[in-house]
């Protein structure tokens, strides 16, 4: 579900110049005094200016204004509380914990709660689509698996995987699951094969199947999880016995070349950045730490691997452009950044990847992966 704040009220002035605010709800949490509040994920970081620096705020706390109105698809002109989330372990939290957050503002008026997330497939496709279809070719010649079995993709996105299992696996079946309805229209839209089926589902509320699925996979998106030992331990469930869990998700920290470059230079002109720059935010995203992981799901003969991809851009118009599509860190970071300060941005990268002008840009992605089975 979406939320849109078009205007705010008793609110920091820095706030008010930076809606309209689009709110992707994430997850309901009981408070002490009602059920309902939110967490939600700006599309777009809030610049929030304290008295000792930028800080950038990705996540939001929402709730209705009134105790005897919910959040709900459809509702227009909903009066709501914004809350800055300033500690992402509240992210993981099962209750609200208010000290976490900076009350920020009351009286909000969004314009329209629909639903639908806020990622567009084109968008996603142009950033990242393209890499990994890529990635998700390697990662089904790690697994090697045996022709026929029945499939579950989790957080199928635009379908890089799905489409991937079809082309090079012999599946009997694949479900592709996706909590963004826009995701799975266009993977219903885009594969036309019959042994896909797209369905609105996400870690935690998977499509069942009796017997449990033969291979489940999730490509990019552990890192996306609140508790990703709840949900690997759920995907271990929805296995039959003797299947198998796989997933990948990018090397941030390393040789995901393209971000690593961007954050570097993003950092290096305004520190704030540090804050959403991916190696920070997901550490999950370590050979180690998912073997840790998929273990304490209770996952058996745990492997990690490493799965390497030349990302090649044409010019740098190439590779800069993706970033101006607002979906996903980078691009909603970009999105936060004022004419100047993005322009700043863009000479920087484009004096460090094309100094001698156009040609093409080569670099690496290298993603991790694991696996294990119950
Ligand atoms: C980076 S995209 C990866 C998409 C696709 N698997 C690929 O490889 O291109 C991350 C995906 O995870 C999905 N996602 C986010 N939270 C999720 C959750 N809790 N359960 C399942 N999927 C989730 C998002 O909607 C998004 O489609």
């Amino acid at each position: 579900m979406q939320l849109t704040i078009t205007a705010v009220d008793h609110a920091p002035a820095d706030l008010a110049e930076q809606v309209p605010l689009t709110i992707e709800l994430l997850r309901e949490i009981p408070g002490t005094d009602r059920p309902d509040y939110w967490i939600g994920a700006l599309r777009t970081p809030i610049r929030w200016r304290g008295n000792d620096g930028d800080r950038l705020i990705t996540h939001v706390v929402v709730v209705a204004r009134w105790q005897d109105t919910r959040i709900a698809p459809g509702i227009r002109d909903l009066p709501v509380g914004l809350a800055y989330v300033t500690d992402p372990s509240l992210l993981t939290d099962p209750k609200l914990d208010m000290s976490k957050c900076a009350y920020v503002a009351i009286g909000i008026s969004s314009e329209t709660a629909v639903d639908g997330g806020w990622h567009a497939g084109t968008a996603y496709e142009d950033f990242m689509g393209r890499w990994s279809r890529r990635v998700a070719e390697r990662f089904i010649e790690w697994l090697a698996p045996e022709p026929r079995l029945t499939w579950l993709d989790i957080g199928c996105g635009t379908g890089a995987l799905t489409e991937t299992i079809c082309r090079h696996a012999d599946p009997a079946a694949v479900v592709a699951c996706d909590p963004s309805e826009p995701f799975v229209e266009h993977v219903r839209a885009r594969i036309a094969d019959p042994r896909v089926q797209a369905v609105v589902g996400r870690a935690g509320a998977l499509p069942a199947r009796a017997g449990g699925y033969d291979r489940i996979v999730s490509g990019l998106v552990l890192n996306f999880i609140p508790d990703p030992q709840q949900a690997v331990a759920g995907m271990l469930e929805a296995l039959r016995s003797g299947g198998v869990v796989s997933a990948y998700v990018w090397d941030y920290a390393g040789r995901m070349d393209f971000l690593r470059l961007f954050w570097e230079e993003a950092v290096a002109l305004d520190p704030a950045a540090a804050g959403v720059d991916e190696r920070a935010r997901f550490p999950l995203c370590d050979p180690a730490a998912l073997e840790a992981l998929f273990r304490g799901a209770g996952a058996r003969d745990v492997r990690s691997g490493a799965l390497e991809i030349p990302t090649r851009f044409a010019s740098f118009e190439d590779y800069w452009r993706p970033f101006l599509g607002e979906t996903g860190p980078a691009p909603s970071y970009v999105a936060s950044l004022d004419k100047a300060a993005r322009a700043r941005l863009r000479a920087r990268l484009e004096h460090l990847l094309a100094p001698g002008g156009s040609g093409a840009i080569d670099l690496v992605a290298r993603a991790w992966t694991v696996r294990g089975g119950r």
